[in-house]
């Protein structure tokens, strides 16, 4: 791995940062903006694990520019952020906040000026509560709320941003908020968990039609978290097992945007979702990606279990003895990566695909204004090299996001764990870049022929 270089990656290979609105921003209630789901589950008790809320958060909404600047420096490419809905559109539809709207084209100025390029996501997690109140996903009304709500956006920035994400993760933010409750909007249902599902798949492909209307050179794809399913042992029934999860998790997002449909032959609990589909709706689904983005933090161990129409229990693994750990309990596994990567290159050998995020929080110190992160550096390193391998390998890959540029509120564990190239000091919102962060920035000044070594 010593010999990894930037230019064996591609000469038109993006490498960017990400981060998310409720994440960074802060400003929670500032110039108009309405509240969003996050901000009544924080505000609610007992929900995150150190009590905090995204009411600061990172100030990015007030350190955008110095945020930026710090990305040019580090020698990045591209800074992937997301909108705020409930900023533009406080009610979520109608009335548009025009101090909200500024916001998100200053941040694009900045990243211009900058020599960075914005790289947009249009929902990461942050539904207006009042559009909750009105049912939230589990509404079909949402498709509309949400093609206005995209609209607005596109309009504003289209003739400066060319790379768009319709979705962060569906999987994410409906199996944990809409089924087990741990994140907002904290529901524990099966039936809106399903109505939600079709609904986002729907507004997968109302979102892309609505950029595209606005912004004819458009890149457009949306990203998908993909976490591999493994055993323990390989009978018929591990292998079932497998089969269930890999639907639940992983297959229901992607799938009926490619024109495949639910695979509800695999997992009985997911046909239920067949009643909430319309006349005309396997059409409206399909979607002409231009790319996909790939996002991988670790594989799940599943274990066969007799449950009807699941045979399985999914479950975050901690195996010590076999691999390394990171502070969210997480197993590093470099090559659950490649397997990602090639499980959605397996669809369509064409399609572009992005690793939109890949990154590790670890217990990291700040010493003498340093903070010595090698675990992460080798963390990224690792996974870099299983990027060249699927590439070698034939697969598409044509850009790599870490996870994060900076530490930042991570939902539920609140700012425990830290995922950031940067440090921050919440109290005094100073900004330390981390060993890591300077690694990449030796990386990313390399010449093609030479290499990471340090
Ligand atoms: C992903 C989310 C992102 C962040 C990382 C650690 O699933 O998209 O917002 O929380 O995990």
């Amino acid at each position: 791995m010593g010999d990894l270089a930037r230019g064996d990656f591609g000469d038109d290979f993006t490498w960017g940062v990400a981060h998310a609105a409720y994440q960074v921003e802060g400003a929670w209630d500032a110039d108009g903006k309405g509240p969003s789901i996050w901000d009544t589950f924080t505000h609610g008790k007992g929900r995150i694990r150190d009590h905090s809320t995204g009411d600061v958060a990172c100030d990015f909404y007030h350190r955008s520019a110095e945020d930026t600047a710090l990305v040019r420096e580090l020698g990045f490419d591209a800074q992937r952020f997301s909108i705020s809905w409930p900023r533009v559109l406080p009610e979520g539809t109608g009335r548009v906040n025009a101090k909200g709207l500024d916001f998100y084209d200053r941040v694009v100025d900045e990243c211009l000026e900058a020599g960075v390029e914005p790289w947009v996501t249009l929902y990461h997690w942050d539904l207006p509560e009042a559009l909750h109140q009105r049912g939230g996903w589990a509404n079909r009304d949402v498709v509309g709320w949400f093609g206005e709500y995209v609209d607005v956006v596109a309009e504003r920035l289209g003739d400066r941003v060319q790379d768009w994400m319709v979705f962060n993760e569906p999987c994410s933010f409906l199996l944990v908020g809409y089924l087990a409750g741990v994140h907002a909007p904290g529901v524990r249902s099966l039936r809106k968990f399903l109505a939600a599902t079709h609904h986002v798949n729907l507004c997968q492909s109302v979102g892309a039609s609505a950029l595209r209307a606005r912004i004819p050179d458009a890149n457009v794809g949306t990203t998908h978290i993909i976490t591999p399913p493994r055993t323990k042992q390989d009978r018929p029934k591990d292998r079932k097992a497998r089969a269930a999860i890999d639907a639940f998790a992983n297959r229901i997002f992607i799938e009926p945007n490619l024109g495949l449909g639910y695979p509800t032959e695999a997992a009985g609990l997911l046909r239920g979702i067949e009643k909430h589909l319309k006349p005309g709706d396997d059409d409206a689904l399909k979607v002409d990606w231009d790319f996909l983005g790939v996002q991988y933090y670790q594989r799940q161990l599943v274990k066969p279990a007799p449950i009807p129409g699941l045979h399985a229990i999914p479950w975050m693994s901690k195996d010590h003895r076999r691999y390394e750990i990171t502070a969210m309990g997480w197993e590093v596994q470099p090559d659950g990566l490649y397997e990602a990567l090639a499980k959605v290159h397996a669809y369509d050998p064409d399609l572009r695909l992005v690793v939109t995020e890949n990154g590790a929080a670890f217990p990291d110190r700040l010493e003498g204004g340093r903070v010595h992160d090698e675990r992460r550096t080798a963390f990224y390193r690792a996974h870099l090299a299983e990027v060249r391998r699927a590439q070698a390998d034939g697969i598409p890959v044509d850009g790599y996001f870490c996870w994060s540029l900076m530490d930042n509120f991570e939902w539920a564990e609140g700012y425990v764990p830290r995922f950031g190239l940067t440090h921050i000091d919440f109290a005094t919102q100073q900004r330390t870049v981390k060993d890591s962060g300077r690694w990449f920035q030796r990386f990313l000044a390399a010449t093609a022929t030479a290499t990471d070594a340090d």
